[in-house]
């Protein structure tokens, strides 16, 4: 279940040409579950007529201060969850630092009564204004979530900071301000996809692993408050929000940048399929086949256990492994949680979850077993973000 189902969000839409694509933010929420009500500047509606967004949202817009109901309080009371202003101009964004209420959406602002995010948008120069700067410090300073800008092309065609983030990424941020913070404080390093272990410039060995599990816990585990860092190999997906990632090909070098990260680490959760040999020598140049029946041969070297190397050598860290398994999963879980000295192994069918969207797994720990029944990816990485939170006693449940 995503974190915004069943939420209530107010948004507030002000006049800045990214307007167009708050429309895209209201489609994106409500298919995540949320309820959203908007309302609109004035100059707002110059870009988008309030009409599209009723039809996004399913809700009459409000535009007006003074059409009675006191819509100034009426939209952020009643269980309103969050009140994300969309694109935020430079005017409203100093407006909202300085408590002034001139309009139906710096009323709303001033006299809320839930969190606060906004997302600037607005030229380069607007942007970087001293005054634009300290007021972002102001909202900051006060606990408001500040998301964004991004840098790219701007609509007077600078490219410079400035740049409302995308709706997905925005719909990705309210998911993690909406979140339980079951790992606040807490720093996770989470490895994910394949290793890559080179033959010669051009070919290697690697396996089917799409990095979907990890990248999908990276992304629970910053939604739950942790600090997070990705070390992933070689995958065809986007960074989560808010992640750190690190690239990296080879079991080797994942192994030197998961060491980088450790320090002050709460969690390790070892979730990449590591290739378990390299080749012992890596060509300089590509391999030539010969005209004859001679093929080339390989001797292969153990890799490095990732995982074994991270809990023995660091006690205090709670380790977390994947068991990737074509048969008898839980058993096999069981020999890998006291081989490579973890505390949950999640047990899976290898050809049930490489590629696909979801899972079906098992929590293995020394005291307990836990079916988990086949879910997304998202769900069972929830699940086990609040696993951990639990075992580290930090858990709000
Ligand atoms: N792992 C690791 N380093 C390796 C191999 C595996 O850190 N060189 C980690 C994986 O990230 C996973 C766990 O160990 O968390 C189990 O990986 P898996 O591939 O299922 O098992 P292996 O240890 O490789 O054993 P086998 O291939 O014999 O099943």
């Amino acid at each position: 279940m995503s974190h915004l189902t069943g939420k209530h969000i107010t948004l507030a839409v002000t006049g800045g040409i990214a307007a167009y694509k708050a429309c895209e933010l209201v489609r994106l929420l409500v298919k995540a579950g949320a309820t959203v009500q908007v309302a609109m500047t004035e100059a707002a509606c110059e870009f988008v007529r309030p009409l599209t967004f009723e039809a996004l949202s399913g809700r009459a817009v409000y535009t007006d201060q003074f059409a009675g109901g006191m819509p100034h309080l009426a939209l952020t009371r009643d269980q309103t969850d969050l009140l994300l202003v969309a694109p935020a101009t430079a005017n409203t964004i100093a407006k909202a630092a300085h408590g002034i209420a001139d309009n139906l959406v710096t009323s709303v602002i001033c006299g809320r009564n839930c969190p606060l995010a906004v997302v600037p948008a607005m030229n380069n120069k607007m942007w970087e204004n001293p005054a634009t700067q300290e007021n972002i410090r102001r909202l900051k300073s006060w606990g408001v979530h500040v998301l964004g800008p991004a840098t790219g092309e701007l609509a007077c065609h600078v490219n410079a900071a400035g740049r409302m983030i995308e709706p997905s990424e925005i719909v990705d941020y309210v998911s993690a301000i909406l979140a339980p913070k079951v790992l606040e404080g807490k720093k996770v390093v989470v490895t994910a996809g394949p290793t890559y272990e080179a033959l010669d410039p051009v070919r290697g060995l690697t396996n089917k692993s799409s990095g979907k599990q990890g990248y999908a816990i990276a992304k629970a585990a910053f939604e739950a408050g942790a600090e997070v860092i990705l070390v992933t190999g070689p995958t065809a997906l986007k960074a989560p929000t808010g992640v750190t990632v690190k690239r990296v090909e080879s079991a080797t070098e994942m192994l030197h940048r998961v060491t980088v990260h450790l320090k002050d680490a709460d969690v390790f959760i070892s979730v990449a399929a590591v290739a378990d040999f390299r080749s012992a020598r890596v060509a300089e140049h590509k391999i030539k086949k010969t005209d004859d029946d001679t093929v080339p041969s390989f001797d292969l070297v153990k890799n490095p256990d990732i995982l074994a190397t991270v809990a023995l050598n660091y006690p205090d860290i709670y380790c977390v492994g994947f068991a990737a398994e074509t048969q008898n999963v839980e058993a096999a879980a069981k020999e890998k949680l006291s081989k490579k000295g973890a505390k949950i192994i999640v047990g899976n069918l290898a050809t049930d979850t490489f590629g696909k969207d979801t899972n079906t797994a098992v929590f293995v720990s020394a005291i307990s077993v836990e079916e988990v029944p086949t879910c997304t990816k998202d769900e069972l990485a929830e699940k086990l973000v609040s696993r951990i939170a639990q075992d580290l006693g930090v858990s709000d449940e």
